[in-house]
């Protein structure tokens, strides 16, 4: 099995990723899918936030990940592709190419772009970075 960490974040581009992930299976076999949703920690404004408070917003954003995943669970799952589902929190670029080496993973695939606003970008600073950071082959679907 050849482990790939495929970096999801509900965009059209990664979900375009997800259909390429679908496809290379379904055309070489092989693949073991790990999906990563990483929830960036929203800004804390020091001693004025409660740990309740910082824990509730975990958990929301948890939350959100989940279903983010779900989506694309779903497809690998519908698709017979083996796969498992992860969840991040802090800097996304950084997690991804940490889990690549914690799980042995021998390469990235992922969208161009993502939920960001600018979309007149070639490419999000995310890919940027996985792609200034990473030492196995990153594919990028448009
Ligand atoms: N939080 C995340 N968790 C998992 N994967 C992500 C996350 N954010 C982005 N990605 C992956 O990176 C790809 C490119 O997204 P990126 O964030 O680089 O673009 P963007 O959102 O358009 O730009 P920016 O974040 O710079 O505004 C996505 O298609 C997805 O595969
Ligand atoms: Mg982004």
């Amino acid at each position: 099995m050849r482990k790939i960490l495929f970096p999801f974040d509900g965009s059209e581009s990664a979900v375009r990723a997800l259909k390429y992930v679908i496809e290379l299976h379904q055309a070489y076999g092989g693949l073991e899918v790990l999906a990563v949703n990483v929830q960036e920690d929203p800004p804390i404004y020091g001693e004025y936030v409660t740990a309740e408070t910082i824990e509730v917003l975990r958990e929301a954003s948890r939350e959100s990940a989940k279903r983010v995943l779900e989506t694309a669970a779903e497809q690998l799952k519908a698709a017979g592709v083996p796969y498992t589902t992860f969840i991040a929190h802090g800097d996304v670029a950084h997690n991804l190419v940490a889990l690549v080496e914690e799980r042995g993973c021998k390469a990235i695939i992922m969208g161009t772009r993502g939920l960001g606003a600018f979309s007149s970008l070639l490419l999000g600073s995310t890919t940027q970075k996985v792609i200034h950071l990473s030492k196995v082959p990153v594919t990028l679907v448009k």
